[in-house]
């Protein structure tokens, strides 16, 4: 295992554990259908980025009292649902390497446990009295669907500009990080100071996660990633290293290349012509470190915190989200 995630994992192990227990305790659907079908994602094998963080971050703001396990959930059920929606707009296939759930239980029923899921991490958000939290969840939320339908308003268009991707990412992606991270911070009553640190520290590493995932998609194996990879760009969806790429390009490469982004049916080598051109254009080593640039400016943020134990983890993740391979 990389040394990083090892690092992780034994720091990260009770709040993990914890966690856990506290997603599986939360979830209370009347409906055994409902418990099936949110069981089948939530307990897949996610990596629980979110609400680790957010509970790492409120114990650097010394938060004391009990809520932080339980709300943490908010944030993974949410991100839960958002999954379950997005895998139906991508006609996803796999999702931590399981059959995707409307391919199992069709799409209404996805949509619907998906709504389900939403009103969970409202309802626990609720739970904390603060209407500062929810609003953020609500305004994060609202961010995330606009997010998802903005790309999907560019699908396929090859002019797509790194800014309006970087817009699209910071919606669907970042603002979640940075939400999981800030909301901490009002919890436990921090300073503004401390929950503006924390917000861009989560902001800066969603938009370097979300990179780092589209730069997966051309370079890890179906097997190990547990999504299909070369999906980001059957749906016609441009990422960094394809616009990197198309705008290196001489015009013969780069025509080689669009006929192939614009070839729904595009083979098996076809996606490896492609991936050899987005390594001679740069266009690999571009979003990586674009994503390694981001990373740095996450980590610099956390600079207003003494250090600790939970803020060392905290680091450790922002150079996870580009090293992880899963
Ligand atoms: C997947 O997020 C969605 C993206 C923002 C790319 P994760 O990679 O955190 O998904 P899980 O929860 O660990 O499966
Ligand atoms: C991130 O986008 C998903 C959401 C923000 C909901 P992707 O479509 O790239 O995520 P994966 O690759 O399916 O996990
Ligand atoms: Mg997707
Ligand atoms: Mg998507
Ligand atoms: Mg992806």
């Amino acid at each position: 295992m990389h040394e990083l995630k090892q690092r992780i994992l034994a720091a990260a192990s009770d709040d993990l554990d914890a966690i856990e227990k506290e997603l599986a305790d939360n979830l209370k659907p009347h409906l055994d259908l409902v418990r099936e079908v949110a069981g089948h994602i939530l307990f897949s094998g996610g990596k629980r980025l979110r609400p680790l963080l957010m509970v790492l971050s409120a114990r650097m703001c010394d938060y004391d009292g009990t809520y932080d396990k339980t709300f943490s959930t908010a944030l993974e059920y949410l991100h839960t649902a958002t999954l379950l929606h997005d895998d139906l707009v991508d006609e996803a296939t796999l999702r931590r390497g399981k059959a995707v759930a409307h391919s199992k239980w069709g799409n209404p029923i996805a949509v619907l446990v998906g709504d389900y899921l939403l009103a969970r991490a409202l309802s626990i958000s609720a739970g904390t009295g603060s209407l500062r939290v929810i609003q953020i969840l609500a305004d994060l939320t609202e961010n995330m669907s606009q997010g998802e339908v903005h790309q999907l308003m560019r699908k396929g268009d090859i002019d797509l500009t790194e800014e309006e991707y970087l817009q699209v990412i910071r919606s669907k992606t970042a603002v979640l990080f940075e939400a999981a991270c800030r909301v901490s911070a009002v919890i436990a009553d921090a300073s503004l100071e401390k929950e503006k640190a924390l917000a861009d520290f989560g902001f800066n590493l969603g938009i370097a996660f979300q990179i780092a995932d589209d730069l997966l998609d051309y370079t890890l194996q179906t097997a190990d990633f547990g999504k299909e990879v070369g999906a980001d760009l059957r749906e016609g969806k441009l990422t960094l290293p394809v616009i990197h790429a198309l705008a290196q390009a001489p015009p013969d490469d780069r025509r080689r290349m669009v006929q192939i982004i614009q070839d729904p049916s595009f083979s098996e080598g076809d996606f490896k012509i492609l991936i050899a051109q987005l390594e001679k254009h740069g266009g690999l080593s571009y979003a990586e470190k674009t994503a390694q640039a981001y990373i740095d400016r996450a980590k610099i943020s956390l600079s207003v915190f003494d250090s600790s134990r939970a803020k060392d983890t905290m680091l450790d993740i922002a150079d996870y989200a580009l090293a992880r391979r899963v």
